[in-house]
């Protein structure tokens, strides 16, 4: 698999961040203050792309005086609130990491200044990725994107491409001579990208990179569990970690076992009926084993093919703790029954959230509701203890560790930061300059 390009220079809004919420809404504040009207949403994408203070002035016939102190007001909110208002677009750091692989160079050029453009990719965590980010300084005002893309060029040679969503961008490659890719997902109009006249044009991210690599099959996902005791507070950091992966630009399938399609939703109903107390281990072990089997094929594989990022709500190791362990069938049988049904299918990353058996079994009964497995005493939940803790010891390059006694915000902080720095090794940034 190749690049068509030694050098990818990648616009910042519009083309890796989805950044209209947060100009928009600093517009509207900057126009609030001056006492003007807010623009139509038309006019205010007319913003997203060329200098702001020239955009006030082009746009909204303001004087350069009235454009600039709008500048000022505006940036005042905006370097506040940008993080927040902002997101990566769904399947760039994918994009990124498998251009980098192929060896491409990797740049940013944006008429953002440079401050901002800085925070923004080190908040993303974007910022490894580039070997060169070029922003404005502060009083350049000016629509030549050339300038931007000549300073990344200094001193380089190859094939160059720069992709953008706006007509700048398009004018600025053709000024510097190089090849142009539209992002057309971004704030441009295919229009003005050149769609009509023969330019490509990606309507998204998964069509950006088929137009950059010379043979495009796609890679294999990422595939990411999250393993713990019953009440470790999984549910509440599967919810944070998949909206943190999603900002981020992650293009996460979320999904959970037992069940997470119609046949293994059914095989859960029976496994956690509390009705059912005469239920053999080796039953329930198999029927945790037959609904995974269901779960992998359908749609845990099909995801992986896609190059999506599955994140699932227990896995294999939850058998082979819970029945293995538990249920004292061993650790080694359950694995092995679950390698038959899974095709020998492991998680990249497993996340087991730490909070210590009576911690856990608290917050548990705190909630009520218990089903067949977490009625179980609690001799049984020390023994899936035991086990989880013997899988992490065995299997300890896949596994993240976090201390899940923490309050909920400092467990979802440290979850978010130990994922994101395996992302990053397995995807090999941490390789390039
Ligand atoms: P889970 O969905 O995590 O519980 P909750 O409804 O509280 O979110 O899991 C249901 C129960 O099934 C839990 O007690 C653990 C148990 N279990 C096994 O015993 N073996 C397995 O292979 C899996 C996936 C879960």
């Amino acid at each position: 698999m190749t690049c068509c390009y030694d050098t990818v220079v990648f616009d910042l809004d519009g083309t890796l961040i989805e950044s209209h919420e947060g100009i928009f809404r600093s517009l509207m504040y900057a126009l609030g203050e001056m006492g003007c009207a807010s623009p139509g949403e038309q006019d205010m994408r007319r913003f997203i792309g060329p200098p702001l203070q020239r955009s006030f002035v082009d746009v909204l016939g303001m004087s350069e005086e009235d454009a600039r102190r709008a500048t000022e007001i505006y940036r005042s909110r905006y370097k506040d609130k940008c993080l927040e208002e902002s997101a990566v677009y769904t399947g760039i750091p994918e994009l990124l990491a498998r251009l980098k692989r192929c060896g491409a160079v990797l740049a940013v050029a944006t008429g953002k200044p440079q401050g901002m453009t800085d925070k923004i990719l080190q908040h993303f965590r974007l910022a490894e990725y580039f070997s060169c980010i070029v922003g404005t300084d502060e009083k350049t005002v000016t629509n030549d994107k050339s300038r931007l893309i000549e300073r990344v060029l200094a001193g380089r040679e190859g094939r160059t491409v720069m992709i953008g969503d706006t007509r700048f961008d398009r004018q600025g490659a053709k000024d510097c001579g190089i090849a142009f890719v539209g992002a057309g997902y971004g704030y441009g109009t295919p229009e003005e990208l050149g769609a009509d006249e023969g330019v490509p044009v990606a309507a998204d991210v998964n069509g950006l990179l088929a137009l950059l690599l010379e043979d495009a099959p796609v890679p294999r996902g990422v595939f990411i569990t999250v393993e713990g005791l019953d009440g470790c507070g999984k549910t509440t950091q599967m919810n944070a970690l998949e909206q943190a992966l999603k900002r981020f630009g992650y293009d996460v399938l979320r999904t959970r076992e037992p069940g997470g399609c119609p046949v293994s939703e059914k095989i859960r109903d029976i496994v956690l009926d509390r009705g059912h107390p005469e239920m053999l281990p080796m039953t329930e072990a198999l029927l945790y084993a037959s609904a995974r089997a269901q779960h992998v094929g359908q749609i845990i594989l099909p995801a992986l093919k896609k190059g999506r990022l599955v994140l699932c709500d227990r896995y294999v190791d939850s058998s082979i703790a819970y029945q293995g362990g538990g249920r004292m069938l061993g650790m080694d049988r359950v694995a092995d029954i679950n390698a038959y049904a899974t095709g020998g299918l492991l998680p990249d990353i497993s996340v087991y959230l730490d909070a210590g058996v009576s911690a856990a079994l608290e917050r548990r009964f705190g909630v009520g509701g218990a089903d067949r497995i977490e009625m179980e005493p609690s001799e049984f939940h020390t023994r899936v203890s035991d086990a989880f803790e013997k899988l992490i010891q065995n299997q300890s390059s896949r596994y993240l560790v976090v201390d899940a006694r923490a309050d909920a915000e400092s467990v979802t902080r440290e979850c978010f930061k130990k994922v994101m720095d395996k992302l990053r090794v397995m995807e090999g940034v941490s390789s390039f300059g």
